[in-house]
Protein backbone atom coordinates (compact mmCIF):
# COMPACT_ATOMS: atom_id res chain seq x y z
CA UNK A 1 0.00 0.00 0.00
CA UNK A 2 1.03 3.65 -0.85
CA UNK A 3 1.48 5.47 1.94
CA UNK A 4 -0.83 8.46 1.76
CA UNK A 5 0.80 12.00 2.97
CA UNK A 6 -1.32 14.05 4.65
CA UNK A 7 -1.43 17.24 6.75
CA UNK A 8 -2.71 17.82 10.16
CA UNK A 9 -4.71 21.26 10.97
CA UNK A 10 -5.46 21.00 14.61
CA UNK A 11 -6.64 22.91 17.83
CA UNK A 12 -5.57 20.52 20.35
CA UNK A 13 -7.37 19.46 22.84
CA UNK A 14 -8.10 16.09 24.24
CA UNK A 15 -9.36 14.71 21.04
CA UNK A 16 -7.03 16.19 18.83
CA UNK A 17 -4.12 14.56 20.92
CA UNK A 18 -5.87 11.08 20.55
CA UNK A 19 -5.92 11.68 16.49
CA UNK A 20 -2.52 13.03 15.97
CA UNK A 21 -1.57 9.54 18.54
CA UNK A 22 -3.14 7.42 16.07
CA UNK A 23 -1.35 9.22 12.63
CA UNK A 24 2.26 8.74 14.19
CA UNK A 25 1.32 5.22 15.18
CA UNK A 26 0.52 4.01 11.74
CA UNK A 27 3.54 5.21 9.58
CA UNK A 28 2.94 1.82 7.15
CA UNK A 29 -0.09 3.82 6.35
CA UNK A 30 0.83 7.67 7.01
CA UNK A 31 3.18 10.16 5.88
CA UNK A 32 2.53 12.92 8.25
CA UNK A 33 4.37 16.06 6.18
CA UNK A 34 3.27 18.23 8.94
CA UNK A 35 1.06 19.50 11.47
CA UNK A 36 -0.11 23.11 11.26
CA UNK A 37 -1.55 24.57 15.01
CA UNK A 38 -4.79 27.08 14.66
CA UNK A 39 -6.69 28.92 17.45
CA UNK A 40 -10.01 26.86 18.69
CA UNK A 41 -10.13 24.85 21.82
CA UNK A 42 -7.83 27.59 23.59
CA UNK A 43 -5.62 30.13 22.25
CA UNK A 44 -2.83 29.24 19.65
CA UNK A 45 -0.35 29.50 22.14
CA UNK A 46 -1.68 26.61 23.27
CA UNK A 47 -2.49 25.01 20.57
CA UNK A 48 0.72 24.98 19.06
CA UNK A 49 2.76 24.09 22.55
CA UNK A 50 0.40 21.23 22.86
CA UNK A 51 0.70 19.79 19.39
CA UNK A 52 4.48 19.76 20.43
CA UNK A 53 3.62 18.18 23.73
CA UNK A 54 1.86 15.22 21.98
CA UNK A 55 4.60 14.79 19.31
CA UNK A 56 7.03 14.41 21.84
CA UNK A 57 4.78 11.56 23.39
CA UNK A 58 4.90 9.73 20.48
CA UNK A 59 8.66 9.80 20.02
CA UNK A 60 8.46 12.43 17.05
CA UNK A 61 10.20 15.72 17.98
CA UNK A 62 11.58 15.75 14.38
CA UNK A 63 7.71 16.45 13.18
CA UNK A 64 7.35 19.65 11.27
CA UNK A 65 4.60 21.87 13.30
CA UNK A 66 3.69 25.41 12.26
CA UNK A 67 1.68 27.67 13.57
CA UNK A 68 -1.12 29.37 11.99
CA UNK A 69 -3.93 31.92 12.41
CA UNK A 70 -4.36 33.63 15.60
CA UNK A 71 -8.16 34.43 15.21
CA UNK A 72 -10.88 33.39 13.17
CA UNK A 73 -10.87 34.58 10.01
CA UNK A 74 -13.65 37.93 10.18
CA UNK A 75 -15.11 37.05 13.92
CA UNK A 76 -13.09 37.57 17.07
CA UNK A 77 -12.03 34.16 18.79
CA UNK A 78 -14.69 31.65 20.56
CA UNK A 79 -12.73 29.09 23.08
CA UNK A 80 -13.59 26.00 24.67
CA UNK A 81 -11.82 25.82 28.15
CA UNK A 82 -15.15 24.60 29.79
CA UNK A 83 -14.63 21.16 27.97
CA UNK A 84 -10.76 21.12 27.72
CA UNK A 85 -9.26 22.83 30.56
CA UNK A 86 -7.12 26.02 30.75
CA UNK A 87 -4.19 24.89 28.53
CA UNK A 88 -6.64 22.47 26.43
CA UNK A 89 -4.89 19.31 27.46
CA UNK A 90 -6.09 19.76 31.36
CA UNK A 91 -5.68 15.93 32.60
CA UNK A 92 -2.06 14.71 32.44
CA UNK A 93 0.90 16.18 33.56
CA UNK A 94 3.57 16.59 30.85
CA UNK A 95 6.93 18.47 30.68
CA UNK A 96 6.82 21.67 28.54
CA UNK A 97 7.53 21.20 25.06
CA UNK A 98 11.44 21.37 23.98
CA UNK A 99 10.71 21.06 19.96
CA UNK A 100 10.77 23.93 18.04
CA UNK A 101 8.17 25.55 15.84
CA UNK A 102 9.07 26.07 12.40
CA UNK A 103 10.01 29.52 10.92
CA UNK A 104 7.40 29.34 8.21
CA UNK A 105 3.57 30.38 8.91
CA UNK A 106 0.98 27.38 8.41
CA UNK A 107 -0.88 29.05 5.50
CA UNK A 108 2.70 29.62 3.37
CA UNK A 109 3.41 25.62 4.80
CA UNK A 110 0.22 24.34 3.59
CA UNK A 111 0.14 26.15 0.52
CA UNK A 112 3.33 25.51 -0.75
CA UNK A 113 3.21 21.94 -0.03
CA UNK A 114 0.21 21.14 -2.02
CA UNK A 115 2.25 22.95 -5.09
CA UNK A 116 5.72 20.99 -4.71
CA UNK A 117 3.91 17.41 -4.26
CA UNK A 118 2.57 16.09 -7.34
CA UNK A 119 -1.31 17.31 -7.55
CA UNK A 120 -3.37 14.80 -6.10
CA UNK A 121 -1.41 13.29 -3.36
CA UNK A 122 -2.06 15.21 -0.12
CA UNK A 123 -4.75 14.93 2.18
CA UNK A 124 -5.78 17.76 4.74
CA UNK A 125 -7.16 16.67 7.59
CA UNK A 126 -8.70 19.11 9.58
CA UNK A 127 -9.33 18.44 13.68
CA UNK A 128 -10.21 22.05 14.43
CA UNK A 129 -11.89 25.50 12.91
CA UNK A 130 -11.03 25.50 9.48
CA UNK A 131 -9.50 29.32 9.66
CA UNK A 132 -5.98 27.83 8.27
CA UNK A 133 -7.63 25.98 5.19
CA UNK A 134 -9.64 29.10 4.42
CA UNK A 135 -7.02 31.71 4.81
CA UNK A 136 -4.63 29.36 2.11
CA UNK A 137 -7.62 29.04 -0.41
CA UNK A 138 -7.54 33.24 -0.34
CA UNK A 139 -4.33 32.86 -0.71
CA UNK A 140 -3.81 30.53 -3.42
CA UNK A 141 -7.00 29.36 -5.13
CA UNK A 142 -5.05 27.23 -6.98
CA UNK A 143 -4.44 24.61 -4.18
CA UNK A 144 -8.20 23.57 -4.66
CA UNK A 145 -7.34 21.45 -7.52
CA UNK A 146 -4.53 20.04 -5.90
CA UNK A 147 -5.85 18.34 -2.43
CA UNK A 148 -6.36 14.48 -3.03
CA UNK A 149 -8.99 14.72 -0.22
CA UNK A 150 -10.03 17.05 2.62
CA UNK A 151 -10.88 15.13 5.40
CA UNK A 152 -12.57 16.96 8.42
CA UNK A 153 -14.31 16.74 11.95
CA UNK A 154 -17.14 19.19 12.20
CA UNK A 155 -20.63 20.22 11.64
CA UNK A 156 -24.24 17.98 12.63
CA UNK A 157 -26.98 17.17 10.64
CA UNK A 158 -29.92 15.01 12.50
CA UNK A 159 -27.79 15.30 15.87
CA UNK A 160 -28.33 19.13 16.13
CA UNK A 161 -25.56 21.19 17.43
CA UNK A 162 -22.81 21.26 20.52
CA UNK A 163 -21.87 24.83 21.28
CA UNK A 164 -25.64 26.37 20.59
CA UNK A 165 -28.50 23.90 19.36
CA UNK A 166 -27.48 24.29 15.97
CA UNK A 167 -24.03 24.28 15.42
CA UNK A 168 -20.66 22.37 16.39
CA UNK A 169 -17.69 23.62 17.94
CA UNK A 170 -15.30 24.17 14.76
CA UNK A 171 -17.65 25.34 12.31
CA UNK A 172 -19.33 27.72 14.73
CA UNK A 173 -15.98 29.07 15.48
CA UNK A 174 -15.34 30.14 12.08
CA UNK A 175 -18.14 29.53 9.56
CA UNK A 176 -17.00 31.95 7.06
CA UNK A 177 -13.65 29.85 6.74
CA UNK A 178 -15.85 26.58 6.73
CA UNK A 179 -18.44 28.12 3.94
CA UNK A 180 -14.75 28.96 2.01
CA UNK A 181 -14.39 25.48 2.28
CA UNK A 182 -16.99 23.88 1.08
CA UNK A 183 -17.53 26.04 -1.53
CA UNK A 184 -14.18 25.29 -2.88
CA UNK A 185 -14.97 22.53 -5.07
CA UNK A 186 -11.92 20.77 -3.22
CA UNK A 187 -12.94 16.95 -2.75
CA UNK A 188 -14.45 16.79 1.24
CA UNK A 189 -15.44 14.22 3.67
CA UNK A 190 -16.82 14.93 6.60
CA UNK A 191 -16.91 13.83 10.30
CA UNK A 192 -20.39 14.97 11.86
CA UNK A 193 -21.59 14.94 15.70
CA UNK A 194 -24.02 12.50 14.15
CA UNK A 195 -20.99 10.10 13.50
CA UNK A 196 -19.03 11.22 16.56
CA UNK A 197 -21.55 11.20 19.23
CA UNK A 198 -21.43 7.52 18.31
CA UNK A 199 -17.92 6.75 20.05
CA UNK A 200 -18.55 7.18 23.39
CA UNK A 201 -15.11 6.43 25.93
CA UNK A 202 -17.48 3.36 27.81
CA UNK A 203 -15.33 2.61 30.67
CA UNK A 204 -14.80 -0.90 28.90
CA UNK A 205 -13.45 0.80 26.33
CA UNK A 206 -11.02 2.91 27.91
CA UNK A 207 -10.16 0.13 30.17
CA UNK A 208 -8.75 -1.82 27.18
CA UNK A 209 -6.48 1.29 26.50
CA UNK A 210 -5.21 1.64 30.02
CA UNK A 211 -4.29 -2.12 30.25
CA UNK A 212 -1.67 -1.13 27.40
CA UNK A 213 0.43 -0.38 30.12
CA UNK A 214 2.53 1.93 28.23
CA UNK A 215 3.16 5.88 28.92
CA UNK A 216 1.32 7.40 25.66
CA UNK A 217 -1.68 5.13 26.35
CA UNK A 218 -1.87 6.03 30.03
CA UNK A 219 -1.49 9.68 29.38
CA UNK A 220 -4.42 9.20 26.91
CA UNK A 221 -6.47 7.88 28.88
CA UNK A 222 -5.93 10.60 31.41
CA UNK A 223 -6.80 13.05 28.80
CA UNK A 224 -10.05 11.10 27.85
CA UNK A 225 -11.08 11.15 31.57
CA UNK A 226 -10.61 14.85 31.54
CA UNK A 227 -12.60 15.65 28.41
CA UNK A 228 -15.62 12.95 28.63
CA UNK A 229 -16.14 14.49 32.54
CA UNK A 230 -17.79 17.73 30.44
CA UNK A 231 -19.89 15.71 28.15
CA UNK A 232 -21.01 12.75 31.01
CA UNK A 233 -22.50 15.37 32.33
CA UNK A 234 -24.31 17.22 29.60
CA UNK A 235 -25.69 13.91 27.78
CA UNK A 236 -26.05 11.51 31.43
CA UNK A 237 -24.07 8.82 28.88
CA UNK A 238 -21.30 6.28 29.78
CA UNK A 239 -18.03 8.17 28.97
CA UNK A 240 -18.26 11.03 26.10
CA UNK A 241 -17.79 11.51 22.30
CA UNK A 242 -14.14 11.30 20.99
CA UNK A 243 -14.47 13.68 17.79
CA UNK A 244 -11.25 14.04 16.43
CA UNK A 245 -9.98 10.90 15.88
CA UNK A 246 -12.53 9.60 13.14
CA UNK A 247 -10.30 11.72 10.03
CA UNK A 248 -7.55 9.60 10.68
CA UNK A 249 -9.49 6.49 11.42
CA UNK A 250 -11.01 7.13 8.02
CA UNK A 251 -7.53 7.51 6.45
CA UNK A 252 -6.98 4.05 7.75
CA UNK A 253 -10.30 2.15 7.80
CA UNK A 254 -12.85 3.83 5.71
CA UNK A 255 -15.04 0.80 5.62
CA UNK A 256 -15.78 2.05 9.62
CA UNK A 257 -18.04 4.62 8.59
CA UNK A 258 -21.04 5.17 6.02
CA UNK A 259 -22.56 8.03 4.60
CA UNK A 260 -23.00 9.15 1.56
CA UNK A 261 -22.80 12.41 -1.35
CA UNK A 262 -24.65 15.28 -0.18
CA UNK A 263 -24.84 19.45 -0.89
CA UNK A 264 -23.51 21.11 2.47
CA UNK A 265 -23.91 24.57 2.92
CA UNK A 266 -23.25 27.06 5.86
CA UNK A 267 -25.13 29.41 7.68
CA UNK A 268 -23.23 32.50 8.16
CA UNK A 269 -25.91 35.43 8.72
CA UNK A 270 -28.86 34.30 11.28
CA UNK A 271 -28.49 34.98 14.95
CA UNK A 272 -29.67 31.97 15.86
CA UNK A 273 -27.88 28.95 14.03
CA UNK A 274 -25.18 30.78 12.56
CA UNK A 275 -22.45 27.94 11.86
CA UNK A 276 -25.10 25.43 11.25
CA UNK A 277 -24.16 22.91 8.36
CA UNK A 278 -27.27 22.72 5.58
CA UNK A 279 -26.83 19.21 5.05
CA UNK A 280 -29.19 18.27 2.10
CA UNK A 281 -29.41 14.70 3.25
CA UNK A 282 -32.69 13.74 1.39
CA UNK A 283 -31.53 15.78 -1.71
CA UNK A 284 -34.61 18.11 -2.01
CA UNK A 285 -32.38 21.27 -2.76
CA UNK A 286 -30.93 20.15 -6.03
CA UNK A 287 -28.27 21.60 -4.97
CA UNK A 288 -25.15 19.37 -6.30
CA UNK A 289 -23.27 17.42 -3.71
CA UNK A 290 -20.27 19.24 -2.23
CA UNK A 291 -19.10 16.81 0.43
CA UNK A 292 -19.44 13.13 1.69
CA UNK A 293 -21.11 13.68 4.57
CA UNK A 294 -20.92 10.34 7.20
CA UNK A 295 -24.00 9.29 8.98
CA UNK A 296 -22.95 5.64 10.66
CA UNK A 297 -19.46 4.31 12.34
CA UNK A 298 -18.97 0.79 13.59
CA UNK A 299 -18.37 2.01 16.94
CA UNK A 300 -16.58 -1.34 18.22
CA UNK A 301 -14.31 -1.42 15.27
CA UNK A 302 -13.23 2.13 15.79
CA UNK A 303 -11.74 1.93 19.63
CA UNK A 304 -10.75 -1.58 18.61
CA UNK A 305 -8.36 0.31 15.53
CA UNK A 306 -7.52 3.09 18.16
CA UNK A 307 -6.42 0.63 20.85
CA UNK A 308 -4.40 -1.55 18.43
CA UNK A 309 -2.45 1.33 17.09
CA UNK A 310 -1.90 3.27 20.60
CA UNK A 311 -0.32 -0.19 21.65
CA UNK A 312 2.63 0.73 18.93
CA UNK A 313 3.31 3.97 20.56
C1 LIG B 1 -14.78 19.52 18.08
O1 LIG B 1 -14.64 20.67 18.90
C2 LIG B 1 -13.51 20.53 19.74
O2 LIG B 1 -13.85 20.85 21.03
C3 LIG B 1 -13.01 19.12 19.58
O3 LIG B 1 -11.59 19.09 19.64
C4 LIG B 1 -13.52 18.70 18.23
O4 LIG B 1 -12.62 19.06 17.19
C5 LIG B 1 -16.05 18.80 18.47
O5 LIG B 1 -17.15 19.63 18.30
CA1 LIG C 1 -10.34 19.71 17.67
Amino acid sequence: MQRRKIIIDTDPGQDDAAAIMLAFASPEELEVLGLSAVAGNVPLSYTSRNVRIVCELCGRPDAPVYEGAQKPTVRPPVTAEHVHGRTGLDGAELPEPTMPVRDQHAVDFIIETLRSEPAGTVTLCTLGPLTNVALALQKAPDIAGRVKELVMMGGGFFEGGNITPAAEFNIFVDPEAAKTVFSSGMPIVMMPLDVTHQLLTTKARVEKIAALGTRPAQVLVDWLAFFERFDVEKYGSDGGPLHDPTVIAYLLKPELFSGRDCNVEIETQSELTVGMTVVDWWRVSGREPNAKVMRDVDADGFFALLTERVARL
